[in-house]
């Protein structure tokens, strides 16, 4: 199965300048608690950007710069035909952006984890392509900074 985990502001919003526009503590703990263990999928310029490194879980990096070599990940240089294969496991696959990977990525994700941030921010990078029609809520919780919601995919 695909999903995506995201934080975006009221006008899908998430990034600047390569990073995030915040820093949210508690949206942080939670990204790390559903992520620790799983698989996650990201952009190279996401990966590259990230404060720290992310420990135990297996990281795949979309890069389409075949001099780009990592040890430490596992490098996608097709994001689709990995899509279609992965989209039907078992296993939970977390799309973690940027903005280009969560584009590609939304028609074949069943499940999302998304922090909406209450206030707006100076982006240079939005989400874009969410839309709440395609989704209904299995879990809200809110926070001082955002509201974080699980959903999972309507049936066509
Ligand atoms: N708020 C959040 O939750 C959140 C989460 C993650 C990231 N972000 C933010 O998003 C921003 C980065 O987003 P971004 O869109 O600029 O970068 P990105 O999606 O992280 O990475 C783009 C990279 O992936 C490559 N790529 C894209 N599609 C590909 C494909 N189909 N096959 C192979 N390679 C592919 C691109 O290569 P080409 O250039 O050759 O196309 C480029 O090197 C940052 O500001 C980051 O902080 C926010």
């Amino acid at each position: 199965m695909l999903s995506f985990i995201v934080a975006f502001d009221p006008r899908q919003g998430i990034g600047i300048k390569g990073s995030l526009p915040w820093h949210i503590r508690d949206d942080l703990r939670l990204f790390k608690q559903n992520t620790l263990g799983r698989n996650i999928v990201m952009g190279q310029t996401t990966y590259q950007n990230l404060p720290r490194k992310l420990t135990d879980r297996k990281i795949f990096v979309v890069s389409n710069d075949e001099n780009y070599h990592d040890d430490e990940v596992t490098i996608i240089r097709d994001l689709i035909p990995f899509l279609k294969e992965h989209q039907d496991d078992e296993e939970e696959y977390f799309i973690c952006g940027g903005a280009s990977i969560y584009r590609q990525s939304y028609p074949y994700c069943q499940k999302a984890y998304i922090s909406f941030v209450k206030k707006e921010y100076e982006v240079d990078t939005r989400f874009g392509v969410f839309d709440f029609d395609d989704w209904f809520i299995t879990k809200e919780e809110e926070y001082d900074e955002f509201i974080y919601r699980e959903l999972v995919r309507r049936k066509a």
